[in-house]
């Protein structure tokens, strides 16, 4: 066989091994992200969300008011950006581990929400800049809303 040939089907190959390997990693929960296309701190949130996870597919938006009124999201938890995820919606800057909670324990309500954006919430991290304590809110269709975790 020509040499050239044999060198293009041994990185053929492995190009192929390559999909196949990355295919059998399990992907997480899909996290589908709506946030304005200028958002730095909605991409840290994206990167805090893949780092421990979760798939993230993301969607630039102008204007956010419309998918915030259309999924009920109250407005005194409103922030950034707001996402989907396996039906729930997760507003702000929410900590993954609090979404894999949701995610586990299945709690009859319509998502949940870190209102404006406290700083030290993950996306929220500044150098210099002291952490702010804030609390994860669960939100009914309602608008109803209660306390889901502390930070
Ligand atoms: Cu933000
Ligand atoms: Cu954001």
């Amino acid at each position: 066989m020509h040499r050239n040939i044999v060198i293009t089907l041994v990185v053929s190959a492995s190009a192929l091994l390559g999909v196949a390997a990355a295919q059998q990693k399990p992907a997480g929960p899909l996290v589908e992200v709506f946030k304005s296309p200028t958002c730095g701190c909605c991409s840290k949130w994206v990167e805090h969300m893949r780092t421990n996870g979760f798939t993230v597919r993301t969607t630039d938006v102008n204007d956010l008011t419309e998918i915030k009124a259309s999924r009920g999201v109250p407005d005194q938890v409103q922030s950034c950006h707001t996402s989907l995820v396996n039906g729930y919606v997760v507003e702000g800057h929410v900590p993954a581990a609090d979404v894999h909670r949701l995610l586990k324990e299945k709690p009859a309500i319509a998502g949940i929400a870190v209102g404006g954006m406290p700083a030290g919430s993950p996306g929220m991290e500044f150098p210099g800049t002291k952490a702010q304590a804030y609390n994860v809110m669960s939100f009914d269709k309602a608008g109803k809303t209660s306390v889901f975790a502390k930070h």
